[in-house]
């Protein structure tokens, strides 16, 4: 009998200094914490972009004293605008997370295996795939987290001008590694499932803003909040994306 998990999936938050066009992206992420702090969570993943520029200690600092009364652990990812040593300074990331800079490691939940990768510098290090191959042998069921999506899929602005760079050479590696059914990603500000090699890999919107998929140039499409929740039972995993409602939104 393996146990249910049930996961929220938070990304790219982008916690800065101030508001952007307009929008509070502090507010925005305690509007959001606030409707998942209710709901019977065992994990709440932040996958990565969790400051507005470059890792700026201050949003980190931030960050953790929100977090530090939400109802149940969470993960941290690093994204394009983190920085991984200022992470694990302010966090008191353990060093079995963060190798040669880079935060990737495994962890176990309830029985159940997690993977997180680095694809913090726009590509996942030849070191971080040699980690996963070695992963694949006990053919253990595991999802995948990623800030990027290893893949283009079909969101112009952002596959033109932010795209993993290295995505033949990660794709060498996830296909020896059936073990892996899905992969989590952020980094696009977009909600997608695109299916590749029979892996489905699955993009969370952001909380801050999305970005209109059809255009080549960068336009907002909105800036409702969204998250995505992950439910693995038995042999199941089902995942959908929520957004956030009136009376927050309107
Ligand atoms: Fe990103």
């Amino acid at each position: 009998m393996l146990n249910d998990l049930t996961i929220a999936q938070v990304s790219d938050p982008h916690i800065g200094p101030a508001k952007y066009r307009g929008i509070n992206p502090r507010q925005q992420f305690l509007d959001v914490l606030q409707v998942l702090a209710k709901k019977p969570l065992d994990l709440l993943v932040l996958s990565g972009d969790l400051t507005a520029v470059e890792g700026e200690p201050e949003a980190y600092t931030w960050i953790k004293q929100t977090l530090a009364t939400f109802p149940c652990p969470y993960i941290l990812m690093a994204g394009n605008h983190d920085h991984v040593a200022r992470m694990k300074r302010v966090f008191a990331l353990p060093d079995s997370s963060v190798k040669n800079g880079m935060l990737y490691f495994s962890h176990v939940v309830k029985g159940r295996r997690l993977l997180f990768l680095d694809s913090s510098p726009y590509r996942i290090a030849k070191r971080q795939l040699e980690w996963l191959s070695t992963l694949s042998e006990p053919k253990e069921p595991a999802l995948l987290f990623v800030h990027h999506p290893p893949l283009k899929c079909g969101c112009q602005f952002m596959d033109e001008h932010h795209a993993l760079q290295n995505i033949d050479e990660v794709w060498q590696v996830l296909s020896q590694c059936p073990q892996i059914q899905h992969i989590f990603c952020g980094h696009y500000h977009a909600e997608k499932t695109v299916i590749k090699n029979n892996k489905f890999i699955h993009i969370t919107p952001s909380t801050v803003f999305q970005i209109e998929t059809q255009n080549p140039p960068f336009s907002i499409e909105h800036i409702t909040p969204g998250w995505r929740i992950i439910e693995w039972k038995e042999m199941q995993v089902q995942t959908y994306v929520e957004w956030l409602t009136p009376p927050f939104y309107h």
